[in-house]
């Protein structure tokens, strides 16, 4: 479902870059989500969101991506459409690409990067994440239907709330919960996930401290509900997660993890066990 033909090369695929991560992230919500006390009637068609929640990137050259979104924090560009409408209240969503690409046209040329259709299509994986998922997903959409799944409205809003927060508005806690749960569990995963740090975050080593600091800010913004942000650490000081995490650093299942990890674990294991006894 994310392998896309590449335009540019006939005869030739893009292979779907985000494919192991929304896997990987599936099995994590699917967890995280059973400990957190979501109703078990959600769980089949959770799971088919959470697998196609990054396809409006389908289509994506990670290197390419990573210089673009390079360059634009170089210039202190927002490289995210919440944070960009934050700093310039008078952005609309539907204006958002084209400011952003007035922005950094200068900054790319000047490195080398000229604004082709595929550069432009790129910024769009961002800038017009909500447009391009739908696209995407509507092409996919008798594929999606030869296996008996329909997209439902409330699916879309899970997919998008990591970008577009402000949709989840008038859902049911459920739905928001889900749109949580997977914001927190795909971050967790891509912190982890040593091939998009060395691509596109220009990191050198994954640590779960850094993974937690990272998820911290998630829900200092209010995105993530502390209670979600309690389940996943409860479930990562226990062990539960350990696979994933050692798939998403490239890691086979019966090598270590690192002692700088398993200390971590048991820091998050000694704070959970405060939480739960001043609760
Ligand atoms: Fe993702």
């Amino acid at each position: 479902m994310y392998d896309t033909p590449d335009l540019e090369r006939p005869g030739h695929v893009i292979e779907g870059y985000d494919k192991e991560h929304a896997e990987r992230t599936t099995r994590i919500v699917q967890t995280v989500a059973k400990e957190a006390g979501l109703a078990e009637k959600w769980l089949p068609e959770l799971e088919v969101t959470t697998l196609l929640h990054d396809l409006g990137r389908a289509g994506m050259d990670a290197e390419l991506f990573g210089k673009i979104f390079g360059v634009a924090q170089e210039i202190g560009l927002p490289i995210r459409i919440r944070e960009l409408r934050a700093k310039y209240q008078h952005i609309s969503e539907e204006q958002a690409p084209d400011f952003f690409v007035s922005h950094i046209k200068q900054a790319l040329e000047q490195r080398g990067i000229a604004l082709t259709l595929r550069v432009y299509d790129h910024i769009l994986m961002r800038m017009d994440f909500k447009g391009r998922l739908r696209r995407q997903l509507k092409e996919r959409a008798p594929e999606l239907s030869s296996m008996g799944i329909t997209v439902k409205p409330w699916m879309e809003k899970v997919m998008l709330y990591y970008y577009y927060p402000q949709e989840m508005a008038g859902e049911p806690a459920d739905v928001k919960l889900m749109g949580m749960l997977l914001v927190a569990c795909e971050n967790f995963e891509a912190y982890n996930n040593r091939r998009r740090g060395k691509d596109y975050y220009g990191r050198r080593d994954e640590q779960l401290r850094e993974v937690f600091t990272a998820l911290e800010r998630f829900e200092r913004d209010g995105l993530v509900s502390a209670r979600v942000m309690a389940t996943l650490k409860g479930l990562t000081a226990s062990g539960a997660l350990d696979n994933e995490m050692k798939e998403s650093r490239g890691q086979t299942r019966s090598q270590a993890l690192l002692a700088a990890d398993v200390a971590f674990q048991q820091e998050l294991a000694a704070s959970v066990n405060r939480q739960g006894a001043s609760s």
